[in-house]
């Protein structure tokens, strides 16, 4: 079935290129129908025009009062039988008669990883709040401002010399990236994102390979417990491309002393998605016997689900600071997935003998 979708602007509508361009790949099978702006001298409007797009500047001083504008854009979307409403830096308020229309059918892109940061200037926020990762949220819009819920999110490291500008830019890449994906997602699955938000996996690796702190030209030693060269090795690869990346064709398991072994003088070990399959128990020996195995300043970094029922992200970082890594933190936590780990293991327990496989 070709959807057919209506964009509202206010401003430049890179956003909107995204979209269109999806669109004509065939990367999302949808129509751009229709592009609203309340703006005459949008450049998106110009943008959607020249791409043979139909366009209409609404404005809302012509109308007299709110409902009335927001009756006349409902009318607008349905007269080209528009299924999903985007909002791509639409810079005013949705209406509770724009939202009764189309309920559940709206998405908006937020340039913040959301709950963080709602509102104007997002960017700015996360920079005068000192956040390390920043990124872009696509939402389901409610009545609330920024607060609906979450389909899709991007993150992108914050470097020490970023403006507002380089920031943004970070982020848009990114936000071109993920609002095609989750209006797709979105078509696809109906409104099941409403009940399990999609966070997407290639965020929780980005902000993974954010985290490992060290440089790029560094020929770091990495093992992957994730297995046989994954998506997450790759990342690491492309971020380090002198690392040696140590794999075996299984998943970690305790009891394989290969595993244990490739851990000595490793600077990273990586556990992306491993975690699930471990008891708790598992997990702290994990830990303690990487702790035990690693360089002077290596570590490990997980990725994981860590709300409940499982177990808290303040238990992991329990464990690893009781395993011996001196800086223990969390890099990067969205709807319960983090990235989370430990570096430089205290020479006492670098220096202590290692655990046996299965004790
Ligand atoms: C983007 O940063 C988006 O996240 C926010 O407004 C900006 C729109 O940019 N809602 P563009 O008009 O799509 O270039």
């Amino acid at each position: 079935m070709n959807h057919r979708i209506g964009v509202l602007i206010s401003g430049r509508g890179s956003n909107l290129r995204a979209i269109i361009d999806a669109t004509r790949s065939g990367a999302l099978k949808a129509t751009v129908a229709l592009v609203i702006s309340n703006r005459g001298d949008a450049p998106g409007l110009a943008r959607a025009r020249d791409a043979g797009i139909a366009t209409l500047c609404i404005n809302p001083r012509e109308f007299a009062d709110r409902d009335a504008y927001d009756r006349a854009i409902v009318e607008a979307l349905r007269a080209r039988d528009v299924s999903l409403v985007c909002l791509a830096g639409y810079m005013r308020l949705v209406g509770r008669t724009i939202l009764e229309a189309f309920p559940d059918r709206i998405l908006n892109i937020h340039p913040s990883l959301l709950p963080a940061f709602r509102g104007l200037e997002a960017q700015k926020q996360a920079l005068e709040h000192g956040v390390r990762i920043a990124g872009a949220t696509v939402h389901v819009v409610t009545a609330d401002l920024d607060a609906g819920p979450i389909v899709m999110q991007a993150a992108v490291p914050v470097l020490p010399n970023d403006t507002v500008e380089s920031l943004s830019e970070r982020i848009l890449v990114e936000e071109h990236r993920i609002y095609p994906q989750a209006i797709a997602a979105v078509l696809d699955g109906g409104d099941g994102s409403r009940q399990s938000p999609v966070i997407s996996r290639q965020s929780g690796i980005e902000a993974l390979v954010a985290a490992v702190p060290f440089a790029t030209a560094e020929a770091i030693k990495v093992v992957d417990l994730s297995g046989a060269p994954t998506d997450v090795s790759c990342a690491v690869q492309a971020r380090f491309p002198r690392a040696a990346i140590k794999t075996f064709n299984d998943t970690f398991d305790v009891a394989a002393l290969d595993w244990w072994d490739a851990m000595f003088g490793a600077d990273l070990v990586v556990a992306a998605d491993v975690m699930p399959r471990l008891t708790d128990a598992k997990k702290q020996y994990l830990y303690k016997a990487a702790a035990d195995r690693v360089s002077t300043r290596g570590g490990i970094l997980v990725l994981d689900r860590v709300g409940e029922p499982g177990s808290p992200l303040l238990h992991h970082l329990v464990w690893l600071k009781h395993a011996g890594f001196g800086q223990v933190d969390c890099r990067w936590l969205v709807d319960g997935v983090a990235v989370f780990g430990g570096f430089t293991p205290r020479p006492a327990a670098a220096s202590e003998l290692p655990l046996q496989a299965g004790s």
